[in-house]
């Protein structure tokens, strides 16, 4: 009956520390030359279910069929020998080998001269269309780089089922695009494809069907022809949704936060921001928009305290801010989160639970002798309460938490310190939908409360509901500042490749 299926799964159970039920009787099905979308919100268990089918983790309960046999995973070799490899969220990879060393690792006993892999490498590129230097260092590539040597790696191994935790998270739009023409290879090639992502549009465009978590049981499994953004949402959360963003009118307080001809050199003499200018006002929130790399980054930095800058100056109200060291300028009320790429390193504890991470950063702004945990305990359970944080308690170390729920931690935390500017980046960075309404209702809240908001961004579909006006950065520099009432995302794509707008329209 199996026979036709790359992999299923009947009943899968996994409960971890005999509290959390993970994974609750789980049936999933793959076929050869199929892309599966598996959607679920953060925490439904997508990534522990697929742990399984990768030898990470064994099931408490169920059976796994691989090409219509029941199987064993009792490791990563066993996943590999049954041809199955999984691209995890965070990658594997060691720093300072090369890319051919890193395809190399573990392949021992079978190995290849090195003018033989070198030779494989190369096929397997080309078949694919993996751009990959095979001598370049891992600490010299970007996300994307070291995403395509983990897949290379996998192919290297001789993997016709592939898993893929996530890719796009890390991706921008472009890089997205590529690693879809290669997937779609490789399914018309006939191999098994998983791909977890929470971007629906993504779902739409690359899965021929979709399979459904909710709180670890599956749901539905439905063919992507026949159906749409909203029934999967639905199947996801369970209810009925609207996906209207809200923008609340407020009272507007001129010169908040004021950044005036600021420029910034980076490591290599280049200009990183030129001569960037622009007001946030008390009770909006202005949207940052810009390809990857424009200087985003830099801003944050600059405006934080965290890199120095020669030119211009960053004024909160009548304070100027220059010169000043990050915790003073935090201290002022300048708050920032920031996610990055690969969503580590976010600046919480990972071996802490919610609490302590609350603690340590309500202790930096209060240095003292005695500690009293009182408070952050109460902060802590009222975020979990609000961010629908999916932990077995406050103390639980952050870093056994799933990323989204890592990042609800972060922004509450930002936002309960009462920040007087809050600076976001990236924050739905891999966010589920209803996560990422979550946060679109913190940011709102925030800007009820008279708080400016800059909004970093990605999607821009979302910049343009949610803010007031949107600043464009092109290679550092603002290539307008418009009403994201009325603009167009066709406009804002023209700005940010670096099409000025006209002078008069340049300021809203
Ligand atoms: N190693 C672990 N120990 C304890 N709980 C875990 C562990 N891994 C995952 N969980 C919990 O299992 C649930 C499912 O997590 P996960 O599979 O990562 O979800 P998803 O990938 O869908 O976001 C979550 O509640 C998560 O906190
Ligand atoms: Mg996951």
């Amino acid at each position: 009956m199996s026979e036709q299926y790359a992999i299923e799964c009947r009943g899968i159970t996994k409960i971890f520390g005999g509290k959390v039920t993970a994974n609750d009787h789980v049936d999933l099905q793959l076929k050869f030359g199929e892309i599966l979308a598996l959607l679920g919100e953060n925490g439904s268990g997508k990534t522990t279910l697929m742990n399984m089918l990768s030898g990470i983790y064994r099931p408490d309960g169920g059976t796994i069929f691989v090409r219509g046999e029941e199987v064993f995973i009792n490791s990563p070799v066993d996943a590999m020998n049954l041809g199955i490899g999984m691209i995890h969220q965070h990658f594997k990879l060691v720093n300072v080998f090369s890319a051919m060393d890193n395809i190399a690792i573990g392949t021992k006993g079978r190995r290849l001269s090195t003018a033989k892999m070198r030779e494989k490498i190369r096929e397997i590129s080309s078949r694919f269309g993996l751009e990959v230097d095979p001598d370049k260092k891992i600490y010299d590539m970007s996300v994307s780089e070291k995403q395509t040597v983990e897949i290379l790696k996998v192919l290297y191994r001789g993997s016709d089922i592939l898993i893929l935790d996530e890719p796009t998270a890390v991706l921008t739009p472009q890089e997205t695009e590529k690693l879809f023409a290669i997937l779609k290879k490789m399914r018309d090639e006939g191999k098994a494809i998983i791909i977890i992502t929470h971007k629906l549009n993504e779902v739409m465009e690359i899965s021929d069907r979709v399979s459904v978590l909710r709180k670890g049981k599956s749901v539905a499994s439905v063919n992507t022809a026949e159906t749409d953004e909203l029934k999967l949402t639905e199947l996801m959360v369970g209810h009925s949704v609207d996906l209207s963003i809200r923008r609340p009118e407020t009272d507007k307080k001129d010169g908040v936060l004021k950044v005036s001809g600021l420029s910034v050199t980076g490591a290599e003499g280049m200009k990183m921001l030129k001569d960037v200018s622009f007001e946030v006002k008390g009770g909006e929130i202005l949207g940052v928009a810009g390809v990857a790399g424009s200087g985003q980054k830099e801003l944050c930095e600059a405006i934080t305290g965290l890199i120095p800058f020669e030119q211009g100056s960053v004024k909160l109200e009548d304070t100027e801010l220059k010169g000043k060291s990050p915790f003073e300028i935090l201290n002022l009320g300048v708050s920032i989160s920031f996610v990055p790429e690969d969503r580590l390193g976010m600046g919480l504890v990972s071996s802490m639970g919610i609490t302590d991470n609350m603690l340590l950063r309500t202790y930096y702004k209060t240095p003292g002798l005695f500690i009293d945990r009182k408070p952050a305990k109460e902060m802590a359970d009222k975020l979990i309460d609000r961010l629908q944080i999916l932990t077995p308690g406050t103390e639980t170390p952050v870093r056994l938490l799933s990323g989204g729920n890592v990042q609800k931690v972060l922004l509450g935390r930002e936002i309960e310190s009462a920040p007087r500017v809050l600076i976001t980046a990236y924050a739905v960075r891999g966010l589920d939908i209803n996560s990422s309404y979550a946060i679109y209702d913190l940011l709102n809240e925030q800007k009820e409360k008279g708080v400016a908001v800059l909004n970093i961004g990605e999607d821009l579909d979302v910049l343009l509901a949610l803010c007031d006006r949107i600043l464009v950065l092109c290679h550092g520099e603002v290539t307008g500042i418009v009403d994201a009432k009325n603009t167009t995302k066709e406009q804002l794509g023209l700005l940010m490749t670096g099409i000025k707008q006209e002078k008069e329209a340049a300021h809203v």
